[in-house]
């Protein structure tokens, strides 16, 4: 018996890094999994790998977040679980005094108007079926600050976990919990290629972390299907940090 066996999950930003991790984990815990992402290659190896859906789906457009949600109902039944992810973080959002009006509203509506819509259109169904699972990506950026500033994702991260708090509030007596999920640093390919061309870039970030390492994708992975699952069942509301101990650290082991 896996944990998530009969659930239906919805996973956007499933073609790649975290979302990618986390379709192939609920899968293996026995959710059907629908992937949404604008990345039509990706997406669809990721569904087809576990037997799943793929909508390509733009999550900034509301039509679009709709036709994904509908989908998995009409598809296999109900929604139980809503994995909000897809985000981006462009070199053009920088320290405020050089990031421009352009850059700020696509991060925020990449990151943070697409939660918004995502929520809207998953919380429906999962109050006809009277339970569900919302887990929203955030990140550690939205508990703590960084001197190299990327100024639009971090309000962004701050936006997904207010409004995550809230939901789980207002909807907790529905049986559908709302969890805003805070990565730390996670070891994807961008990271690695950043960091191998510039260590003293990649040890000024390390020494702030306890566990001295970035997180695997895997590793959020387990969370979300932790998150997911009725093994969760008293978290909702929650700010749930996957971050090495950073947010908990004042000076770390040698
Ligand atoms: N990687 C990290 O260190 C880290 C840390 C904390 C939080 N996060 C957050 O985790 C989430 C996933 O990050 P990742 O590192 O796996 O990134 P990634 O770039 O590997 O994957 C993001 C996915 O989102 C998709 N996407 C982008 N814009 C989209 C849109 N408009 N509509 C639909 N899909 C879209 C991309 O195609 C891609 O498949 C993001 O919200 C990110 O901010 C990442």
């Amino acid at each position: 018996m896996g944990r998530l066996d009969g659930r239906v999950a919805v996973v956007t930003g499933g073609a790649s890094g975290i979302g990618l991790a986390s379709v192939r984990r609920l899968a293996a815990e026995g959710a059907r999994v629908v992937v949404g992402d604008v990345d039509v290659d990706g997406g669809g190896a990721a569904a087809a790998e576990v037997d799943g859906l793929f909508v390509r789906t733009d999550v900034t457009e509301e039509a679009e977040v709709v036709a994904l949600f509908q989908t998995a109902v009409d598809r296999f039944g109900g929604l139980d679980v809503a994995f909000n992810n897809a985000g981006i973080s462009p070199p053009e959002d920088d320290s405020i005094l050089e990031t421009g009006p352009d850059a700020w509203h696509r991060v925020q509506q990449v990151n943070l108007t697409s939660v918004y819509l995502c929520c809207k259109h998953a919380i429906g169904h999962m109050r006809a079926r009277g339970r569900g699972s919302v887990i929203n990506t955030a990140s550690f950026v939205a508990v703590m600050g960084a001197a190299t500033s990327q100024i639009s994702y971090t309000a962004s991260k701050g936006g997904v976990l207010a409004m995550s708090r809230e939901l789980g509030v207002q909807f907790a007596r529905e049986g559908i919990r709302v969890n805003a999920l805070c990565p730390g640093p996670v070891n994807t390919p961008l990271l690695q290629e950043l960091f191998a061309k510039d260590p003293e870039r990649a040890a000024r970030r390390l020494v702030h972390i306890p566990l001295g390492r970035f997180a695997e994708p895997e590793e959020i992975a387990a969370a979300v299907a932790f998150l997911a699952s009725d093994d969760s069942s008293f978290i909702t509301a929650s700010s749930f940090m996957v971050d090495g101990g950073i947010s908990g650290a004042y000076v770390t082991p040698l």
